[in-house]
C-alpha cells in the first residue's frame, strides 16, 4: 500500500504481506520454498474479512441486501468479526450465531465490534474447542431461525459466490504477485472452501501447471473421499466433514492431504518460534501441509499458503499451553 491515509477500516482488508518461510524449511532440510500470506494482519485478524466484504457488496450490487437490513451468519468466529467490522461501517445490524465450543474470546471481539452475538450448545458429548459438523447443523438451525424471524440477509458463507470471489479478486492474484510468478502449488484447509476455490482459479488462470491441494482435519478427509471416521479436532474454522461443499464444485483439485489436531497445533508453534508468525491452528495445518508438500510431490517446487487467523484468537485453548 501506498503510505496514505484511508477513509475507512475497509479499505485496509486485504493487501496483507506475504513472507518466506525459509527457516522453518531449513530446518527441516527440506528443498523449496514455502510463501505465507499473512491474513492474521486484517483488521479482524482474519482473512474471513475478505469473504465478509465480498458477500456484503456483492449482495449491494445485485440488490438482494435492502439499507439497513439486518445481517445474519453463522460463523466460528472469524466470518462473525468480518461482518461485524463491514456491517458497522455501512449500517447494517448484524447478528453472529456461533457455537459455544468456539473460543470465547472470539464472541467478545465480535460484540465490541457492535454485534449482537447468539451462543449455541454443542451437541451432546461434543468436545469444547472441538466443534463437529452436528454442532454446527445446531448453529445452522437457529441461524436459519433467526433470519426468518428478523427478515434478515443472511450471508450465507457457504453458498454465496462473493465468498470465493473475493479469494478470487484479490487473495489469489496477491499471492501470485508477492510470489513474483513463481509458485507452483498452494494448499489451503477448507471450511467453506471459499478460499481455496477462489485463490486456486486466480492462480491457475496465471499459472495453469500449478497444483491446488486441499487439506483436511486427519480422520475427517470427506472431501478426498474417505469415511468420516473422527469428527472432532481442534482446527478451528473449517474441517466440518461436509462431503458437499458448494463453493469447491467445479473447482479443480490435484490432491488431497490430511493433517492432525496435533500435528497443525505443533507447526502453529514452529511457526511462532521460528518464524515470528503468531498464528492459529488451521495456520498450523496449512504449513504442515506444505512441508509435507515439499518432502514429498512438491519437491522444490514454490507452494503458497494463508495464514489464517491470529494466535491470539487462541489464547483460552490448549494452543500455547
Ligand atoms: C481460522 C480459519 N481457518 C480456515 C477457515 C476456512 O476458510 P474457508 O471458509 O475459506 O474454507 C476459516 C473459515 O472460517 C477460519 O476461520
Amino acid at each position: 500500500m501506498k503510505d496514505v491515509a484511508v477513509d475507512s477500516i475497509l479499505q485496509v482488508i486485504g493487501h496483507t504481506p506475504s513472507v518466506w518461510l525459509d527457516r522453518m524449511v531449513a530446518a527441516r532440510g527440506l528443498e523449496g520454498r514455502i510463501l505465507a500470506k499473512l491474513d492474521y494482519l486484517n483488521p479482524g485478524f482474519s482473512k474471513k474479512d475478505r469473504a465478509a466484504l465480498g458477500i456484503i457488496e456483492a449482495a449491494e450490487a445485485d440488490g438482494s441486501l435492502a439499507p439497513g437490513q439486518v445481517v445474519v451468519e453463522l460463523t466460528s468466529g472469524n466470518m462473525g468479526t468480518g461482518l461485524a467490522i463491514v456491517c458497522g461501517i455501512k449500517g447494517y445490524p448484524f447478528v453472529a450465531v456461533m457455537s459455544r465450543g468456539n473460543s470465547p474470546e472470539r464472541a467478545r471481539m465480535m460484540a465490541a465490534l457492535g454485534a449482537e452475538v447468539v451462543l449455541v450448545d454443542q451437541a451432546p458429548g461434543s468436545v469444547p474447542g472441538e466443534v463437529s459438523g452436528t454442532d454446527l447443523a445446531l448453529v445452522e438451525a437457529e441461524a436459519q431461525r433467526l433470519t426468518a424471524a428478523r427478515g434478515a440477509f443472511r450471508a450465507d458463507q457457504f453458498a454465496r459466490a462473493g465468498n470465493a470471489m473475493a479469494h478470487y479478486r484479490t487473495t489469489g492474484p496477491e499471492l501470485w504477485a508477492e510470489s513474483e510468478g513463481t509458485l507452483t502449488a498452494f494448499a489451503d484447509f477448507a471450511g467453506s472452501g471459499g478460499t481455496y476455490a477462489g485463490t486456486v482459479r486466480a492462480l491457475k488462470e496465471r499459472e495453469p501447471a500449478l497444483r491446488g491441494y486441499v487439506v483436511e482435519p486427519e480422520g475427517a478427509a470427506v472431501l478426498a473421499g474417505e469415511d468420516l471416521r473422527d469428527a472432532g479436532h481442534p482446527i478451528q474454522g473449517g474441517g466440518y466433514a461436509m462431503a458437499d461443499l458448494a463453493l469447491m464444485e467445479g473447482v479443480p483439485v490435484d490432491g488431497y492431504l490430511s493433517v492432525s489436531g496435533a500435528e497443525a497445533r505443533e507447526t502453529a508453534r514452529a511457526l511462532a518460534r521460528e518464524e515470528g508468525i503468531f498464528a492459529g491452528f488451521s495456520a498450523g495445518a496449512n504449513v504442515a501441509a506444505a512441508l509435507r508438500l515439499l518432502a514429498g510431490p512438491e519437491r522444490g517446487g514454490r507452494v503458497g499458503v494463508i495464514i489464517c487467523d491470529s494466535g491470539l484468537k487462541y489464547l483460552s485453548t490448549d494452543l500455547w499451553g
